[in-house]
């Protein structure tokens, strides 16, 4: 089954052809951060306008790149939410538009179940349920085990900011571009992680759930305590060390209460940080992350196989009509979901 997959929530514009849910036929990923760059995140209209250029650009380079005629599309899928609602409202109008002229099915998908199947994506066997998933990007930061695509339970989730976003309030502390997430990283490559110390959030609390925003506060004071005497690199590194052990940490405890999970996978743009990617690859499971970095930060791919798997589990009921949603609540992203927190 081809599916196009269309993905406009933040300040990328993507399209993407793939087989199955598994087979990447194309990939095309334009982004305006390079512009954002200079600014300290992302600015709605600005984002909008951007995606209207590169939309039809973007969707006939997917489609030449994967050498096939709209006419051997057996359906589109594309982000309903949530988002910013000028960059949806893009991606959306565009799959209904070229759904109805091409008379193909459309699938609205949420936004975080995109992510959740980004380890489908190019994997050379399949992944075994039930899956413990740590999906931690700019907006959300959840932890689900799920026992099929479509079922599971919400673990736990951020009480406040979420884990790229701890990233990105700390880069623009530290004077560092936005997203924050690749600039820390790169900033903190030659120093020593343990060089300054941060609380750790919620030590006390029986809870999967997570909390960034005191991480946030404390490198603001640090910073200002140290009245610019402090070491970048030092201070990016420590700061990044706290982010992911607090991830680690909460990955380690879900495990043990659930010892029936057979792998552990990690989703979403912090999934592409190398720090993280090697504290979890300690824990006693097999470990997955996205094959390509390409793949953890917003991509079409990822949509186009979260609807082929919808499709596969729901049959015709995710062809259903939908709406564009900017708050697209977490408890719309699963079927079933027996516990949502964080909302
Ligand atoms: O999934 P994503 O591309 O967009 C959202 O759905 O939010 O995630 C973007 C987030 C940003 O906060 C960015 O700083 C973070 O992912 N990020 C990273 C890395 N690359 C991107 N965080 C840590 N390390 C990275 N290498
Ligand atoms: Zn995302």
């Amino acid at each position: 089954m081809l599916i196009l997959g269309i993905e406009t929530s933040c300040d990328e514009t993507a399209a993407a052809v793939v087989e199955d849910g598994v087979h990447v036929k194309s990939s095309i990923i334009a982004s305006s951060k390079k512009f954002f760059e200079r600014k300290t995140g992302v600015i709605p209209e600005e984002a909008a306008r951007k995606q209207v250029e590169c939309m039809i650009p973007v969707l006939e380079a997917a489609l030449k790149d994967a050498t096939i005629d709209p006419s051997a599309l057996d359906a589109i899928a594309v982000t309903r939410g949530p988002g910013l609602l000028g960059s949806l409202l893009v991606g959306t109008t565009t799959a209904r538009l070229l759904a109805s002229t091409w008379k193909k099915p459309l699938i609205g998908v949420h936004h975080t179940l995109g992510h959740l199947s980004s380890t489908w994506l190019e994997a050379q066997d399949a992944p075994a349920f039930p899956i413990l998933t740590l999906s931690a990007s700019g907006g959300h930061t959840d932890l689900w085990l799920r026992t099929s695509h479509m079922s599971g339970m919400l673990l736990g989730a951020t009480r406040d900011d979420a884990a790229g976003e701890a990233f990105d309030k700390g880069a623009s502390l530290l004077g560092l571009p936005y997203p924050g997430g690749p600039s820390i990283a790169k900033a903190a490559e030659s120093g020593n992680p343990h060089a300054y110390t941060f609380p750790i959030p919620l030590a006390q609390e029986d809870t999967l759930d997570f909390s960034y925003s005191g991480l946030k506060t404390s490198l603001k004071y640090l910073l200002r305590d140290l009245k610019g005497e402090g070491i970048l690199a030092d201070l990016a590194a420590s700061y990044q060390h706290a982010i992911c052990a607090h991830l680690a940490d909460r990955f380690a405890r879900a495990l043990g209460k659930h010892p029936e999970a057979k792998e552990l996978h990690v989703v979403g743009g912090v999934s592409a940080n190398t720090v993280l990617r090697e504290m979890l690859r300690t824990l006693p499971r097999p470990f997955r992350a996205p094959v390509k970095l390409s793949y953890c930060t917003d991509n079409a791919a990822m949509i186009a196989s979260a609807g082929y798997f919808l499709q596969k589990e729901h049959g015709k009921r995710a062809f259903a009509p939908f709406t564009t949603e900017a708050s697209l609540p977490r408890s719309a992203v699963l079927q079933q979901t027996t516990r949502v927190t964080g909302e």
